[in-house]
């Protein structure tokens, strides 16, 4: 019987730095479903790859003065090191720079023409000529300048093509309302009353103001810009509309496309929106996952805040940091990374719980049977909870990865280990051990011992693949013995098991000793990649006029605290903040939606320039200026202590 297909993407990443933890979520979260999917007996393709167009690549590669082609290659074999390293077993790799996928999206682009869906008009918008770029009004930074340089733009026009989006507005609505595409479907209002509700803007899909991009076939000053040439990767990558690959019929649709919140709309909306214009069957599932985040803030690499995966694998294992990741990010919500949290994480769960779990019931087959069980056992009812337990496991772990809740799947494994460390404690196996009489019943316990750790470890080896074979060679049992097959069967092991004392699995580790190692790497990273964006000066602005201090009062600067924050549609670097200021409550209007959710900045107290006369940002009315730092691209919100009252002057 041929297997049944399963098709399952991570997004094709920007190689314009080194991948970080971030991407490492991404990536893991799918190689676990995939390598799960295989041990259920799917015919498993698992797609990721990179996005290497676009004026940002073409701009760092003249900075380096390589070509585009040269600086995408050398970060691609960083994005491929790690993904070895972390044993990511993707079956196909796709960077949007092969021959072939530019075939496609060329077609497409044409096809989409042909059909009426992609018309030429005029993108209007801000131009800031020192960077050659243009910005959308909510782009802006939020004096009205570059958000690139901060310099003044002016309004221009460019010739574009765009995608007509209105006319599957409602076949999207629904798909995203009364269908399980959308998980989890709570994001399915945002996106609704966001970006359907207000009328579908049609979309800018090409550019003439860069190079570095797929030619338009029958207007070749244009290049492909963006999304059609990133989204057409999915199908690009089975062999839709070109020859290198033959795998399209079977493949198609995606059971899983899986990406962070950050492009949720261009999966939810827009890739549907492509696909019902090209006439094919939209994907079974788009699963969105929060960020992981450093001290507040999303990971990124321009942030300085990157926390690099092959430092913390080379210390802790590739397997411990998959194990952190998974377990931390619940679906809909972001996860914050510290290194103590991991630490602590390893320690008590893979260090204390199934470490120890395997080495004391290893060591007392060892001990008191010479290291093979005898035949003979005596159950007892007491053994019933355990047994059940590890029986109904695997049930639930395919329930978790049909939903793509990760991290209840390793809770719920590791509930059957943390049962089992129990079960030890309840039966005493040492008190056993003194009385010869007993050795049927302490044969029993620890064969039951051991098929607990069978039926978690072979589920847990699709989340942690190179450490649980090193469990199955202690506790005897062959590949067999591990298949998803016998995972809902208890009493697998043959009776005169045989075991192998072996090394510790997971060490203990210092945390006092590895935190302080570890702030002291992150400190230097962070001071490195600041060097780095200090370097060319071009980010610092010089500094201002010498002014008095009459001068510096007149800008009345408060403490307040944010009491509500949400995003504002269609103004996509901004938030619209409530903030109480002492005096009672007032609304602002900020540019910090790049580097803030709404959630990061409820509850706390920033610096508020109370003083400022009102303005309208994208039709919205602000009524003072959040200060935050700025370097170059990025921006900090300054926050302060809780402490200090709403409504303190900063003098
Ligand atoms: O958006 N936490 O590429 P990208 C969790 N090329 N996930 C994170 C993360 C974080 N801090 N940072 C990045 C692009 N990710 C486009 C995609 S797809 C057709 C085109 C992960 O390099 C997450 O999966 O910016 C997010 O969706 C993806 O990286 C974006 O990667």
């Amino acid at each position: 019987m041929s297997k049944k297909p399963y098709y399952i993407t991570t997004p094709i990443y920007y190689p314009s730095g080194n991948p970080h933890i971030g991407h490492c979520y991404t990536t893991v979260a799918c190689d676990s479903i995939a390598r799960y999917r295989r041990m259920q007996g799917y015919d498993v393709m698992f797609l990721t790859g990179t996005d290497e167009h676009g004026q940002k690549i073409e701009q760092k590669a003249a900075e380096k003065g390589v070509t585009p082609k040269q600086y995408v290659d050398e970060i691609v074999e960083i994005f491929k090191n790690l993904w070895s390293y972390m044993n990511i077993s993707y079956d196909r790799y796709i960077r949007t720079t092969d021959d072939y996928h530019v075939k496609t999206v060329q077609t497409i682009f044409k096809a989409l023409y042909d059909k009426g869906y992609i018309y030429k008009g005029e993108y209007k918008g801000k131009y800031c000529t020192p960077c050659e770029s243009f910005w959308t009004e909510s782009q802006l930074d939020e004096n009205g300048k570059c958000p690139e340089c901060h310099r003044d733009v002016v309004e221009a026009k460019e010739e574009a093509y765009f995608f007509k989006m209105s006319p599957f507005a409602d076949r999207i609505e629904k798909l995203l309302t009364e269908t399980d595409y959308l998980q989890p479907k709570t994001r399915a209002v945002e996106l609704v009353n966001n970006f359907i509700k207000p009328g579908l803007e049609d979309l800018c899909v090409s550019r003439t103001s860069f190079k570095w991009g797929i030619p338009v076939t029958f207007d070749d000053k244009h290049v492909v810009y963006v999304w059609i040439d990133a989204l057409s990767n999915y199908i690009s990558a089975l062999g839709y509309e070109n020859e290198q690959y033959n795998d399209f019929e079977k493949f198609w649709p995606a059971d899983v496309h899986m990406v962070a919140k950050d492009i949720m709309r261009f999966h939810a909306i827009i890739w549907p929106a492509m696909l019902m214009a090209l006439e094919l069957p939209l994907p079974k599932h788009l699963a969105v996952h929060g960020w992981i985040t450093f001290n507040g803030q999303k990971m990124s690499k321009s942030l300085g805040n990157v926390v690099d995966p092959l430092v913390l694998g080379e210390r802790y294992g590739a397997d411990s940091i998959r194990y952190h990741i998974l377990r931390e990010m619940a679906l809909g919500a972001d996860s914050s990374f510290s290194n103590e949290i991991m630490i602590n994480r390893i320690n008590s769960d893979l260090a204390n719980d199934l470490g120890n779990l395997v080495s004391r019931t290893v060591a007392m087959v060892v001990k008191y049977f010479d290291g093979t069980l005898p035949a003979e056992k005596q159950s007892d009812p007491m053994d019933e909870e355990l047994i059940n337990m590890a029986k109904a496991l695997r049930g639930i772990v395919d329930e978790c990865i049909d939903n793509t809740t990760l991290n209840i799947a390793l809770a719920e494994i590791f509930k059957v280990i943390s049962r089992a460390n129990k079960y030890i404690d309840e039966t005493a196996p040492w008190v056993l051990a003194k009385d010869g009489a007993n050795k049927p019943r302490l044969a029993a316990v620890l064969y039951n011992l051991l098929e607990a750790i069978r039926i978690s470890t072979s589920l847990l080896s699709a989340f942690m693949p190179s450490t649980m074979p090193k469990v199955w060679e202690q506790i005897g049992a062959t590949a067999d013995d591990v298949s998803y097959e016998n995972a809902a069967t208890f009493g697998v092991l043959p009776q005169n098991i045989t075991v192998h004392k072996g090394d510790i699995i997971f060490p203990r580790i210092d945390v006092d000793k590895e935190i302080e190692e570890l702030n002291a790497l992150i400190t230097a990273q962070a001071e490195k990649a600041k060097a780095e964006q200090d370097k060319d000066g071009a980010n610092l602005e010089p500094l201002a006029d010498i002014i008095g201090i009459d001068d510096f009062f007149k800008a009345d600067l408060r403490i307040a605290e944010v009491k509500s924050c949400e995003k504002i549609p269609k103004a996509k670097k901004l938030l619209k903040l409530i903030v109480n200021d002492g005096f009672g409550e007032r609304q602002v209007v900020s540019g910090i939606a790049k580097w803030y959710a709404p959630e990061d900045l409820i509850g706390k107290k920033i610096i508020l320039v109370a003083n400022l006369s009102p303005a309208k940002l994208c039709g919205v009315e602000s009524n003072g200026m959040i200060v935050a730092a700025s370097v170059g691209e990025d921006a900090r919100v300054i926050f302060v202590d809780k402490d200090i009252p709403n409504g303190s002057r900063l003098s």
